[in-house]
């Protein structure tokens, strides 16, 4: 493992790896054991081009526990805003700082500075991919049931980087996923195409459809994020009538298994995606979820960069 660019970079026991690492940082971290030592006098740049609360918080605070700094780097300041190109961008940071975690629109700018520059890179979120994130969903789904293979996890919304990732992700660990969003917003073709070919070795099913019914069905795992992705926000009132009939509330939640647990990435809009009932009830695992973004990312930076 060099780089973090996309889930499809990592082999299916990396990531069992990665997660069995987080949940020993997440025991020996509430236990009161340091981790300081792991990549003392490292230093992270976080580039930004996106808002962000849990990765900008959760790597810097990593960071900060495995006993290295972080540089939080807003594209609006740095010269790659002004046009500076990623590959010079990616040559000057390597000549100051041990690794990049980026944030931004196109997943070819990440491909491009893990590229040009000899540090490592982590993708923090794209257009098209939030490994990061994944990363963190699997570990929370197997800290609830005790395993991945064999679950069947609904996702239901827009197709989106976290739901192409998701799909990525539940291929290589054989969790079953069922996609349902409405016409016109499947997730991207090449990880539709990606997560076959790998589910054919790991035995997971996906289905992908526009039935959120069918979808959610005997779920144990229900999964939705906003309607409305950073950069998406021109086509608010469209995108409101189009997901109308895809919000996860108490009736469609009812037609997953009666444990099901529920997830969201976050930020949630209530009241859109999903209602108060279920995103505040008792089976919503959301703010583990973000909390494992913290030790999950710990792993995989003490994994890029020791
Ligand atoms: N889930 C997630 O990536 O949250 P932020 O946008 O707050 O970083
Ligand atoms: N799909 C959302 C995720 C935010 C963490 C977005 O891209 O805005």
């Amino acid at each position: 493992m060099k780089h973090l660019l996309c889930l499809n970079d990592l082999t299916s026991e990396e990531i069992i790896g990665l997660i069995d690492y987080a949940d020993k940082l997440k025991y020996e971290h509430k236990n009161g054991i340091r981790h300081d030592h792991i990549l003392r006098g490292k230093i992270l740049g976080m580039i930004f081009s996106k808002s962000s609360t849990r990765t900008r918080v959760s790597f810097e605070v990593g960071m900060k526990q495995l006993g290295g700094h972080a540089l939080f780097l807003s594209s609006a300041d740095i010269q790659l805003g002004r046009g500076e190109t990623i590959h010079d961008t990616a040559k000057t940071l390597s000549r100051y700082i041990d690794g990049i975690m980026i944030r931004t629109f196109s997943q070819k700018d990440v491909e491009e500075l893990a590229y040009y520059g000899s540090i490592p890179v982590i993708n923090g979120l794209t257009d098209e991919a939030h490994p990061c994130q994944v990363l963190a969903d699997l570990m929370t789904i197997r800290e609830s049931k005790g395993r991945l293979k064999g679950l069947k996890l609904a996702y239901i919304g827009d197709g989106n980087n976290v739901a192409n990732s998701l799909l990525i992700g539940c291929a290589k660990t054989g969790v079953n996923i069922s996609v349902a969003t409405p016409a016109g917003y499947y997730c991207e073709k090449k990880y539709v195409e990606a997560a076959q070919k790998i589910a054919s070795t790991t035995g997971s099913c996906i289905d992908i459809s526009t039935d959120p019914v069918a979808a959610i069905t005997d779920a144990d795992v229900v999964y939705t994020d906003t309607w409305i992705s950073m950069g998406m926000e021109a086509d608010r009132e469209k995108r409101i009538k189009d997901f109308a009939s895809y919000q996860v509330n108490s009736d469609l939640f009812s037609k997953a298994k009666p444990d099901a647990i529920f997830l969201h990435c976050l930020p949630a809009y209530r009241g859109y995606e999903v209602t108060e009932d279920v995103i505040d009830g008792p089976r919503s695992l959301v703010f583990d979820e973000a909390e494992n973004r913290l030790h999950i990312q710990k792993a995989v930076m003490a994994t890029l960069m020791e």
